[in-house]
């Protein structure tokens, strides 16, 4: 019995519309393994994608506990199929050789009848392989595995982008990482300093009301404020003691210096960092530098840099100042607030005080 038109049409669309909402690969693992598990009526469903670099499959399981397993790629029925890059059928896995007990134990589960399709990619490389266990009635069949390999087939064109963007996301998140600490360097300051500002900024990004992907990219970014320091002579920078007027003036550049050094048309988070960057010393009364904006003129997120970074400045000795108490920094935040700071940003701040104090107490220099 072949699948009907009708049929395929259907599950295409509902997989169609789930990959198109969400372009995560985390999150789209596991949703089209719980589409295709009923799709099939199995009672697990998963998709392996192939790292090339360990020579291993790996997994994201939404049943139970969020986790990630991994397995070689040369072993099990999974592991079979990749190899292979054939179809691969199981009526009774414990009396099959070639069946890997690892993951049962792992997952405190019992396999029996297994189906595992390769997932090809677009230049015919095999990307992964997409599994279903246990068959609620009876064994998988042909029929089943025909709909599997259309699913995967439909699958793996999108998946290909996907894969590619979340290599680059973690290629690009190192990058940034790597920015943030180079000034540090320069600055003496500890990489703690920069994750904390990232934190304590998305503390008040949450409590805002920021969407969580809001959030997640001003805690990558908001470290990235002083990375216009690297441009500002060591002489400055480490000076034991007061700046001159004249040093504070070459002080003062590192704000546009960190813009002109991050700033990327073409990259979302570049921009966000780029304008942080520039803005995170302008104050909401209209004295700050570079560029003297008042109030809403400055961006959200750099305003709420602003206040992550002084406290995280003011908590931290500095070659030029002894570490202040927390009850001292937010003295000085009640005090500029509506001055120096967006009061209702330090409200939340101030709300928020035992988010903010775990941080501290968890990224001490
Ligand atoms: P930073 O050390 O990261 O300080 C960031 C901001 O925290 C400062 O921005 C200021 O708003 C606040 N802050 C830090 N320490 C104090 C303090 O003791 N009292 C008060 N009221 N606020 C403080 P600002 O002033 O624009 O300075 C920017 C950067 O210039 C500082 O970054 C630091 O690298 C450098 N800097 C500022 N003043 C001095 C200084 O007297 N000596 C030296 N060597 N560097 C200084
Ligand atoms: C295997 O492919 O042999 C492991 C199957 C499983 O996920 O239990
Ligand atoms: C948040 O909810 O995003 C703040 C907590 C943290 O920064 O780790
Ligand atoms: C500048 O003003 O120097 C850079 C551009 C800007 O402020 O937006
Ligand atoms: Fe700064
Ligand atoms: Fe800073």
């Amino acid at each position: 019995m072949a699948i009907s038109a009708e049929k395929q049409l259907e599950i295409l669309l509902r997989l169609g519309k789930a990959i198109s909402k969400d372009k995560d690969i985390d999150r789209l693992l596991p949703t089209i393994g719980e589409l295709t598990r009923d799709i099939l009526g199995a009672d697990r469903c998963s998709i392996f994608i192939h790292d090339r670099l360990h020579n291993e499959l790996w997994t994201k399981v939404a049943h139970g506990m969020e986790e990630v397993i991994r397995i070689p790629d040369n072993k099990g029925i999974a592991g079979f199929a990749f190899l292979s890059n054939e179809i691969q059928i199981v009526v009774d896995a414990y009396n099959d050789f070639r069946f890997n007990q690892e993951v049962d134990k792992k997952t405190n589960y019992q396999t029996k009848t297994i189906l595992a399709v390769p997932l090809m990619g677009n230049s015919g490389e095999v990307l992964g392989v997409f599994q279903a266990l246990n068959k609620n009635d009876g064994i998988f069949t042909n029929v089943d595995a025909e709909l599997l390999e259309l699913i995967a087939n439909y699958v793996s064109a999108g998946f290909e982008n996907a894969l590619l963007v979340r290599e680059l996301q973690s290629s690009r998140r190192k990058l940034i990482e790597k920015l943030s600490t180079a000034a540090e360097f320069k600055d003496e300051e500890t990489s703690m300093h920069t994750k904390r500002v990232g934190h304590y900024s998305a503390i008040m990004g949450t409590h805002y009301g920021l969407d969580p992907d809001e959030v997640e990219k001003l805690r990558l970014t908001a470290p990235m404020h002083d990375a216009g320091k690297i441009g500002i002579e060591d002489m400055i920078l480490k000076k034991p003691g007061k700046l001159t007027d004249e040093e504070f003036t070459r002080m003062k550049e590192h704000p546009m210096i960190g813009y002109e050094l991050l700033f990327d048309p073409d990259d979302d988070l570049l921009i966000m960092a780029a304008s942080i960057a520039k803005e995170h010393h302008e104050k909401w009364n209209g004295k700050g530098y570079p560029h003297g904006l008042k109030g809403e003129e400055i961006s959200l997120y750099a305003r709420i840099t602003a206040i992550a970074d002084v406290f995280d400045a003011l908590t931290s000795e500095r070659p030029y100042k002894r570490a202040w108490s927390v009850d001292e920094a937010l003295d000085l935040l009640k005090k500029e607030r509506g001055e120096h700071f967006d009061p209702v940003l330090v409200d939340i701040f101030l709300d928020r005080i035992d988010e903010v104090l775990e941080i501290y107490e968890q990224l001490k220099d």
